[in-house]
């Protein structure tokens, strides 16, 4: 059990790992470097430990204490007892749920071992650049039967605190990892017998009911960036394009509710 220690300096080196949280660029190269993540909030936490990620230590306001009491007591990790005021400003926000802890990342998955654990489908995600987006899309495939979620080099990071915190840790639960060589590596898809389907606007492309019709087996979906969408080299990669047909003049939507659509209308019945 680890026995909470008062922190009361805002610039006590023990909190190093939560300073500046609401510093994105700062954080996006420094948390993979440091080869650590924020997890916010009691759900959060306890999601990451469940799926066997190792904590390096907590911070906590008062009433959380009480909350997460089993927590405190099975870690084998320092928490540190702070003031709503202190955490404000170490984190240089108001943490409405007083509780975050910094825990360790894992080495990536490589591709191939992913995509034979993953029985029929997948989601690729072409540089993303939203947290929230991202997030949001990981739930969506946690909650629509995806096997596994694959990233292109310059996708957003998905153990950011927002894109954590947005997926309600649906981060831990889908295997995922990142493609070094895109989209060269969409040949490692079709090497393992997956389908790769481009989700476009294209007039060439077939609709999603016709593609879910076809009842592939296995399927890769691929979703693209929020401005631009897919690039041409992925969607030239591709083995198909599928669309969701727009009504009222409206020309896409949201690529997190892109995915949660293709996501359903593409899932595999029993
Ligand atoms: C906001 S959209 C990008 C729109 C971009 N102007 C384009 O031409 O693709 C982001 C991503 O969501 C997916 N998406 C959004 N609406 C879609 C639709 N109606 N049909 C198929 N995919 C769609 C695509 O993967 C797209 O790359």
């Amino acid at each position: 059990m680890a026995e909470p220690v008062q922190v009361t300096d805002p610039a006590d080196a023990r909190l190093t790992d939560y300073t500046s949280l609401t510093d994105v660029d700062l954080r996006r190269v420094r948390e993979p470097a440091e080869g650590l993540f924020i997890a916010e909030g009691e759900k959060v936490i306890r999601r990451a430990l469940a799926a066997g990620y190792t904590m390096r230590s907590m911070m906590l306001t008062a009433k959380w204490f009480a909350v997460m009491a089993d927590v405190v007591a099975d870690a084998t990790a320092p928490v540190y007892a702070v003031t709503p005021e202190l955490a404000e400003q170490v984190t240089g926000y108001h943490v409405h749920r007083g509780a975050l802890a910094a825990m360790e990342r894992r080495p990536l998955p490589e591709p191939d071992a992913l995509l034979a654990a993953a029985p029929h489908r997948v989601a690729v995600f072409e540089d993303m650049v939203d947290h929230a987006n991202l997030g949001a899309a990981f739930r969506n495939a946690a909650a629509l039967g995806v096997d596994a979620v694959l990233l292109t080099p310059r996708c957003a990071d998905p153990l950011y605190r927002r894109a954590v915190k947005v997926s309600m840790g649906a981060v831990f639960q889908v295997p995922w990892t990142r493609l070094a060589h895109w989209p060269h590596d969409l040949g490692l898809l079709r090497a393992q017998g997956f389908v790769t389907a481009a989700l476009c606007l294209s007039d060439k492309a077939v609709t999603l009911d016709e593609l879910a019709a076809r009842h592939h087996d296995r399927l890769a979906l691929l979703l693209g960036t929020e401005g631009a969408g897919l690039t041409q080299g992925a969607l030239d990669a591709a083995d198909t394009w599928v669309s969701i047909p727009m009504a009222a003049g409206v020309d896409s939507l949201n690529v997190a509710a892109a995915s949660a659509v293709a996501f359903y209308a593409t899932r595999r019945q029993a």
